[in-house]
């Protein structure tokens, strides 16, 4: 399954958008590389370039959600910290049974769900909140 970006995605600020978009296409590389049978030491490689990334791009979303006054920021804190928390499981997971596992591909599942739900909800109402506050 690829996450396919499209403009409901778009929060209006632009550096974030950015990060979003380039976090789908780390994902789909990841989905990619798993649906090719890549070998566990791929996936894992990828999957440290995709904790790497988020937690760059967690960083400037906390810093944004913080220089607003975002009165969502500790919800945002929680939701990022247990991305990295399923992630890091994720990991664990295609190291010690690589990739055909049926707990693997549910936690693929799980993560694709978070992406979208976190990119259009929780990170949607931070954005609402910097536009509205933004001058
Ligand atoms: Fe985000």
């Amino acid at each position: 399954m690829a996450l396919v970006w499209d403009d409901t995605y778009a929060m209006g600020v632009e550096e974030i958008d950015a990060q979003h978009r380039a976090i789908f296409n780390n994902f789909n590389a990841l989905a990619a590389a798993y649906d090719a049978g890549a070998a566990p030491e791929r996936l894992v490689e990828i999957i440290d370039f995709m904790n790497d990334y988020s937690t760059t791009h967690f960083t400037a979303e906390e810093k944004l959600a913080e220089e607003f006054d975002y009165p969502g920021l500790e919800e945002q804190r929680r939701e990022h910290r247990r991305f990295e928390a399923d992630m890091a499981e994720l990991r664990e997971k295609v190291r010690e049974e690589g990739a055909t596992s049926e707990r693997v591909i549910a936690l693929k599942g799980k993560l694709i769900q978070w992406l979208i739900h976190h990119v259009k909800h929780v990170d949607g109402e931070l954005a609402a909140h910097i536009r509205e506050h933004r001058h």
